[in-house]
């Protein structure tokens, strides 16, 4: 397939579900806003050119900022009968309906990026000024409310990590309340077989943390507290210290003042440098509840790449998932193929995702690793040319989950592919 073919195809996925002005994750199975998509979907907006979307999708989810500046994890622009748990579930009072919980901050370093590469530098400084003290409240409210005893970032349920079902998550979800049978009217599996999505005892965790947060009135500020899961998470924590960090890179030219998110980014590294896991040669999430380290090899700890990590543990790290192509053809498995826990298709435990592997990508990358990296583009690339999916089995690369999946057709534009040259070049 060339590039102009790819890209095309990528394209009509984006324009599929584009909706008003903010595109879902996939249609039927995620039909709102989500916090960290917004990242990756908006810069493939802006590898086409659409730069009004683009910012304007950033400013969409931000209109949707709680006052304490977390952002939430999905923005309920619409009723839909599609998905639960829905706006009722979540109860949280606030007008757009959201849920009480946040996502890593994958849309600050994508504003970083759309002023850096915006064609139109009024315009850039123009959009990144009002979306300034935004951006920096939302890292302000991570660093106050949510640093953990290594400084790294608590996540207070698994959907804030993206990375739901991960195996990472295994025990200290098992030590939360679940909510009862009756309560879960789960939608996803009338379209995505339930063989690949979480288990029904993980919704019952899953909404048995809602509904402990929810008894707490969703106070952003002592979540940490009030939640039964309370997890330092690897890819959180890397996400967040990026964030900080491509802040800081435009601070000069956007004219605005660095010092808080050079704090921030500083914290953040310190905290990633603290869930280094020697024996395991990897980052490992923090069961804060338990006081104690968690959970297998897994995505969430090869995204700390992403933050900027030590020389020598991303060597280590590299060294051992070469061992993980034993067990399967395409990188990378969301979870090591070898580990407790590991299953090829279901969502968080096994499949391949898109979005991880750019982040490990870009972290290779920086970290000098550069023939890995365009090794992990390539087979990426194998990958989307059999359909724009949310996930991939790793053992063969068959496409799986929900079905035209915007971030893999907005990285494939952003990533992917090299933009067109135009018509008189
Ligand atoms: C879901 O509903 O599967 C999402 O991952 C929650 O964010």
């Amino acid at each position: 397939m060339t590039d102009a073919e790819l890209r095309k195809a990528a394209l009509a996925v984006l324009r599929k579900n584009r909706h008003g002005a903010y595109t879902v994750p996939a249609i039927g199975l995620y039909p709102y806003q989500w916090c960290w998509d917004t990242g990756p979907i908006v810069l493939g907006w802006a590898s086409v050119g659409e730069w009004d979307h683009a910012w304007g999708e950033v400013d969409r989810l931000f209109s949707a900022q709680w006052p304490s500046g977390m952002v939430p994890h999905i923005v309920f622009w619409e009723e839909s009968p599609d998905y639960f748990p829905g706006p009722d579930v979540w109860a949280t009072g606030r007008q757009p309906p959201t849920t009480g919980l946040t996502q890593p901050p994958l849309p600050v370093s994508a504003a970083a990026r759309l002023f850096a590469a915006d064609p139109d530098a009024a315009r850039a400084r123009e959009r990144l000024s009002l979306l300034w003290p935004r951006l920096v409240a939302w890292l302000r409210w991570i660093e106050r409310a949510r640093t953990g005893p290594h400084l790294a970032a608590v996540v207070v349920h698994p959907w804030e990590s993206g990375m739901d079902n991960s195996p990472a998550w295994d025990e200290p979800l098992a030590a939360t309340p679940q909510a009862s049978h009756r309560h879960l009217e789960r939608r996803d599996t009338a379209t995505v077989s339930a063989k690949q999505r979480p288990s029904t005892l993980e919704y019952r965790h899953y909404l048995g943390i809602v509904n402990a947060l929810k008894k707490k009135q969703w106070d952003t500020e002592h979540q940490v507290d009030d939640s039964p899961f309370a997890v330092e998470d690897p890819a959180f924590t890397a996400i967040t210290a990026r964030a900080a960090s491509d802040l800081a890179e435009i601070a000069d030219a956007a004219g605005q003042d660095a010092s808080d998110v050079t704090r921030i980014a500083t914290q953040a590294r310190a905290g990633l440098a603290g869930l280094w896991d020697d024996e395991l040669g990897w980052y490992r999430a923090y069961d804060v509840r338990a006081g104690k380290p968690t959970g297998p090899a897994t995505a969430s700890g090869l995204v700390a790449l992403y933050g900027g990590v030590d020389g020598a543990h991303a060597q280590k790290m590299v060294g051992r998932l070469a061992s993980w192509s034993d067990a399967v053809k395409y990188s990378v498995a969301s979870s090591d193929p070898h580990g407790a826990g590991f299953d090829p298709i279901r969502y968080w435990r096994g499949p391949v995702w898109v979005l991880v592997n750019w982040l490990v990508a870009d972290g290779l990358r920086n970290a000098g690793l550069t023939h890995e990296a365009e090794r992990l583009r390539t087979e990426t690339r194998a990958l989307v040319e059999q359909g724009f999916t949310e996930y991939y089995d790793p053992r063969d690369g068959t496409g799986i989950g929900g079905q035209g999946f915007s971030w893999s057709a907005a990285l494939t534009l952003h990533w992917l592919t090299e933009p067109e040259p135009p018509p008189d070049r």
